[in-house]
């Protein structure tokens, strides 16, 4: 495995007033230029554990190491919220200017970035997203997944190292979450910048390099997509569902007929099917 850019270990955390830690004991190493996307059902800990990734929280017990630097001590936050940009599932929350590329060069403009570069950085963000004809459009005028693109170009004016995207496509139509995944997977792919997909979706897990399945505060299963989803029962124990085409392999496992464990797709399903006559 390259360099771990992300290293936790043994984070712990608990809100105030709660009587119970919503992250416990996680430890997980990401490398450079990594996709992975992380699973888990509601309240299973994955928003706090990307708030403990960006510094917007600290752990009560344990290290994380954002590019080697500690983000678990309070005089590091800063630097590592520049290395780690977050986006979220709302993209009206996240625009703040009235035109598109205000909205992309008030990041940098906040950390007196000279204007010269504002506007190179601005470009190159838009342009990495698909978005570079809007630049002087309203945002409240584009759809949704276009909106989420904004955002991505936004903390991509930033130039961090990692992403870390909460649910970024929950709010949008099937279109606009392709789109939006698909950039963040170009992202990754063209540019090397390190992704971590936080999601529902079984189809985006699928698409991505590792997949982490968190229950309970902690990680619960860690794989490739294929090893991950090939453990049926222990995903559907833990509230989750597998990709369309696992289940019903696993079902179709169930009734007799001779078909290997780790089919995810439609492609795959067809060309064992036709083996079978
Ligand atoms: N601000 C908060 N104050 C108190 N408890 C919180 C707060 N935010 C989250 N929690 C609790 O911490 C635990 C983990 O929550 P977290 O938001 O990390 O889960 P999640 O996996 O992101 O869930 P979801 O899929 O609903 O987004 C849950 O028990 C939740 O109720
Ligand atoms: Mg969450």
């Amino acid at each position: 495995m390259a360099e771990a850019i992300i290293r936790v270990e043994g984070a712990e955390f608990r809100y105030e007033g709660a009587d119970e830690d919503a992250v416990s004991g996680v430890s997980v190493e990401i490398a450079a230029g990594e996709f992975v996307a992380v699973l888990g059902r509601n309240g299973s800990g994955k928003s706090t554990l990307a708030k403990l990734l960006n510094a917007l929280i600290l752990p009560k017990a344990g290290e994380v190491y954002i590019d080697g630097v500690a983000a678990h001590e309070e005089k590091n936050s800063l630097a590592v919220r520049k290395m780690c940009g977050m986006v979220f599932q709302n993209p009206d929350n996240q625009i703040v200017a009235t035109i598109v590329e205000e909205d992309c060069a008030f990041g940098p403009e906040n950390i007196g970035v000279p204007p010269a570069e504002i506007r190179e950085r601005v470009d190159s963000a838009l342009r990495a997203v698909g978005m570079e004809a809007f630049r002087e459009s309203a945002p409240h005028m584009l759809s949704g997944g276009q909106k989420q693109r904004v955002a991505i170009a936004g903390v991509l004016a930033m130039r961090p190292k990692i992403i870390v995207f909460d649910e970024s496509t929950a709010m949008l139509d099937p279109s606009g979450r392709r789109e939006v995944f698909d950039v963040a997977r170009q992202l990754n792919r063209g540019e090397g910048l390190t992704v971590v997909w936080i999601t529902h979706f079984m189809d985006e897990a699928l698409k991505s390099d590792r997949v982490l399945v968190m229950d309970e505060g902690r990680i619960a299963l860690e794989g490739t997509p294929r090893e991950v989803f090939m453990q049926t029962d222990a995903i559907h124990r833990m509230g989750l569902d597998v990709p369309q085409m696992a289940r019903l392999a696993a079902e179709l496992r169930r009734e007799g007929l001779q078909l290997p464990p780790d089919i995810m797709t439609v492609e795959e399903m067809a060309v064992e099917l036709c083996r079978l006559r």
